[in-house]
């Protein structure tokens, strides 16, 4: 049996094409991208959640001199999300990022890891998370459910 998968997304020309809570949200995330600690890599990268309450968490991605000890500003959001407000529903991330190892054309999308954890915080709250990208060209995609990023996701 032969079986398919399809998934929609909507690009923008720029930020300024999102509504102001979008925006709000990607003015958060770039606000934290220049916060974050990647002097190994040079790429920094900033994740801004809007929880249904409407507030907003930070997180950048947190390098160590030890490569792996390190963690993606994905999860530093997520994992700070549900360690403050266990429960609380997600309702968008938006992701942001800069620095010369993906090139500027490239989408800028989030790692293998950081989609298994979108996926299981998407699961555990039964409503889908919304993900703003900010490309480095300035570009915007918005994909409407954290499952469209990992198809046959481990274990959900
Ligand atoms: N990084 C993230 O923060 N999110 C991703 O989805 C991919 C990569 C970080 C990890 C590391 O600090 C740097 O970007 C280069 O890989």
């Amino acid at each position: 049996m032969k079986k398919e998968l399809h998934f929609s997304y909507e690009t923008l020309k720029s930020i300024s094409e999102l509504n102001e809570v979008d925006r709000i949200l990607a003015e958060n995330a770039i606000e934290t991208m220049d916060k974050a600690y990647a002097p190994y890599s040079k790429f920094k990268v900033g994740a801004a959640l809007k929880l249904k309450t409407g507030e907003i968490i930070q997180g950048n991605n947190q390098e160590n001199i030890a490569f792996p000890s390190g963690l993606c500003a994905e999860r530093v959001a997520l994992f700070y999300a549900g360690a403050k407000y266990p429960g609380v529903e997600i309702e968008t991330l938006c992701i942001v990022a800069k620095g010369d190892l993906v090139p500027k054309s490239h989408i800028l999308s989030p790692c293998g890891s950081c989609r298994q954890v979108m996926l299981e915080s998407e699961n555990r709250q039964k409503n889908p998370i919304r993900v703003i990208l900010i490309n480095q060209d300035g570009t915007v995609l918005i994909v409407n459910s954290a499952k469209d990023f990992l198809p046959f996701g481990f274990g959900l």
